[in-house]
């Protein structure tokens, strides 16, 4: 018998009342050629018997050729709904699974990657023993920021304009990492917030679309141990007075350095690309923050040794 093609699929489990076009657009300028099915509202009950369904009708084979994509604005629900598909799945019929909650994985991931990358190449070093605030970090985004900043053995601060919020975030960071590295702060007046940022070499901002956290005037203040300042609020007001969206690496104040929401936009985007890249060659397996954040990292990796490479390469024309 001749062997069967399988016809890669994608089927977005989305909690919201319409499926995300950014990720479903993402998806076929990736591949053109896959077929893409949409679920909307779904509920982790939906998602179990969606699944189910799923797994079964092309066989394990098919399986192998057919992804699953979580998405959604509600943060507890999407990750309810990872656990539940976890519990439904069972080999032969395996799948992998993409989530990344209306971009905050692959955005928190961009962020992380972008103040790592600058840290280095301004020469302070990676990210271990580094104190960063991530301000307004009970969001989806910089939850995750956070989480990612602990997993390099950064200390974390997260504030909130609720100490209970705050705290909670930190806890749930600790638990994971089985560390005290994250703390919850109460900041919402320029005063809480510049204490917030006072012992911090990077903050990043990651408060809601169209609401300014920090003033020129706060980080002048109280950033004397400041050097990065990254911010991913591309609607104005911006997140951090005076911080471009478009900023790479650029001296915003003496001395530090601001990365702004399209510069992390850009790379996100081919984080997001590299995930959905990788879900789609492996037949199962999770692809969350964890791996978009590997997809990045390797980025910066290869991009300082090409510049090493390169500046050796010159350096060896001046040579006798
Ligand atoms: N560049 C990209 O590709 C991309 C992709 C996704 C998201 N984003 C951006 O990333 C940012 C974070 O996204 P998200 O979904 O995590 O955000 P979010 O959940 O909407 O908001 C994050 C936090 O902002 C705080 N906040 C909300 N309204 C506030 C106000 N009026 N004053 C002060 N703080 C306020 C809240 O913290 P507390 O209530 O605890 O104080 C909230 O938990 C947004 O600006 C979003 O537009 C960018």
């Amino acid at each position: 018998m001749p062997e069967q093609h399988f016809k890669k699929v994608f089927i977005f489990l989305d909690t919201d009342k319409h499926a995300s076009p950014f990720d479903v657009l993402t998806t076929i300028d990736v591949f053109p050629d896959a077929a893409i099915l949409k679920y909307e509202d779904v509920t982790v009950e939906d998602a179990g018997k969606i699944v189910y369904d799923t797994m079964f009708p092309r066989g394990p084979e098919g399986a192998k050729h057919t992804k699953i994509f979580i998405n959604g604005r509600d943060f507890k629900r999407v990750n309810e709904i990872l656990e539940k598909i976890k519990l439904c799945v069972f080999p032969p019929f395996e799948l992998a699974i993409i989530v990344d909650p209306r971009g905050a994985y692959t955005t928190a991931t961009a962020a992380v990657a972008k103040t790592l990358e600058l840290s280095v190449e301004k020469g302070f070093g990676n990210l271990e023993g580094k104190t960063i605030t991530v301000l307004a970090g009970t969001g989806p985004v910089g939850q995750t920021a956070g989480r990612l900043y602990a997993s390099e053995k950064a200390n974390v601060i997260i504030t909130s304009r609720s100490l209970q919020r705050a705290s909670s975030v930190a806890t749930e960071i600790n638990e994971e990492f089985e560390s005290e590295r994250a703390r919850g702060v109460a900041a919402q007046t320029p005063e809480e917030l510049g204490k917030a940022i006072e012992n911090s070499e990077m903050v990043l901002s990651a408060g809601a679309a169209g609401v300014q956290l920090l003033r020129m005037e706060t980080l002048e203040e109280y950033g004397n141990k400041c050097k990065i300042v990254a911010d991913i609020n591309a609607i104005p007001p911006l997140g951090v007075e005076g911080l471009k969206s478009k900023a790479d690496g650029e001296e915003i104040l003496s001395n530090i350095f601001g990365i702004g929401a399209l510069a992390i936009g850009k790379l996100k985007n081919k984080i997001e690309v590299g995930l959905i890249k990788r879900a789609a060659e492996e037949p199962k397996g999770v692809f969350d923050y964890k791996i978009a954040y590997e997809i990045a990292k390797k980025r910066v990796l290869e991009k300082f040794e090409e510049k090493n490479s390169r500046e050796a390469e010159s350096e060896k024309h001046w040579l006798p």
